[in-house]
């Protein structure tokens, strides 16, 4: 054997990764994405910290951690996302689990919690009631709670598995005690009045689901995306129910596709309520409407 065919049957970390990203490249993984994919691949393959990696990127990676690698590398080149290849994904400031036929968690959705956090302001100690709506994998309600000490929480899903994923989640952050999950249509089943109600309803149109990236088609649940024809069914449903839900003063907030802000408004202001922030994500776009009860003039 040569120097050089010795060299190819034991990569070191840095060859493996680069390795790995043309491999992804290929499968039609963009190129910028491609390198990070295949360092949080590799540091999963051989048990990494990102500081080992950082500190000996020339250590030959030993044949078992290859062949995991090998087999990592093959399911993202077939467009499964890394999150649900190695079942976690952070969001906010928690490791969540990452579960088959659940919505995998965005960081986007990152800016439904800021915008919330920073309405509640003040609140933040006080013994607040939060309702979740179509809570996936309990994101929402994880990372709420991560920040409301005092707070309670009842998050319904209509999907068994993300009813599962969301006690799952919420066992392991240790708020089962502070947190209820239900298995429903939106708020068919409650009667109860909330001081937060948050949702991330499905909200893409129906006719654009097909050109979607295949991380998302073939591996996000249809019924956490399909939004009806124009994308605004779920929050029609759930916006005609806000009325009875809200408790006064409560503060409701959705997440919005990008170009959903002006009607999901619109439909808040039929049924009472005004609207108190519009949150924006990093790249500008307007990705959350938060309202409250519009107060009647006398
Ligand atoms: C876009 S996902 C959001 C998941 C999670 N909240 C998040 O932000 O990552 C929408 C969720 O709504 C749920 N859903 C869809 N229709 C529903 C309905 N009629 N009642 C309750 N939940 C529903 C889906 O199962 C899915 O988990």
């Amino acid at each position: 054997m040569t120097t050089s065919e010795a060299r190819e049957e034991t990569p070191t970390r840095a060859e493996a990764i680069a390795q790995v990203a043309k491999f992804l490249v290929a499968g039609g993984v963009e190129e910028a994405q491609a390198h990070d994919d295949a360092r949080a691949l590799l540091r999963a393959a051989a048990d990494l910290s990102r500081l080992e990696l950082a500190m000996r990127p020339q250590a030959p990676l030993a044949e078992e951690h290859a062949d995991a690698l090998s087999h990592y590398a093959a399911r993202r080149a077939a467009r499964e996302p890394v999150s649900r290849i190695l079942g976690e994904r952070g969001f906010w400031t928690l490791d969540l689990l990452v579960a088959p036929d659940v919505l995998d968690p965005r960081p986007d959705t990152e800016t439904l919690i800021e915008t919330t956090l920073d309405l509640i302001g003040e609140k933040r100690n006080e013994p607040l009631s939060i309702l979740d709506l179509g809570t996936g994998s309990g994101a929402i309600v994880c990372a709420l709670l991560s920040e409301l000490p005092r707070a309670r929480a009842v998050a319904v899903d209509l999907s068994p598995q993300a009813c599962a994923a969301a006690a799952n989640n919420l066992a392991r952050c240790g708020f089962s005690n502070r947190a209820s999950v239900m298995r429903g249509r939106w708020a068919e089943a409650l009667s109860a009045r909330f001081d937060i109600i948050v949702s991330n309803p499905p909200y893409v149109r129906a006719g654009e689901i097909p050109q979607l990236d295949p991380e998302v088609r073939l591996h996000d649940p249809a019924l956490a995306l399909d939004g009806g024809v124009d994308g605004l069914d779920c929050y029609r449903e759930i916006i005609d129910d806000l009325p009875r839900l809200v408790a006064d003063d409560g503060l409701v907030a959705f997440e919005v596709g990008s170009d959903q802000a002006v009607s999901v408004a619109s439909l808040l202001g039929a049924q009472g309520f005004g609207v108190e922030r519009v949150g924006r994500d990093l790249g500008g776009h307007e990705r959350v409407v938060a309202a409250r009860r519009a107060r009647s003039r006398s």
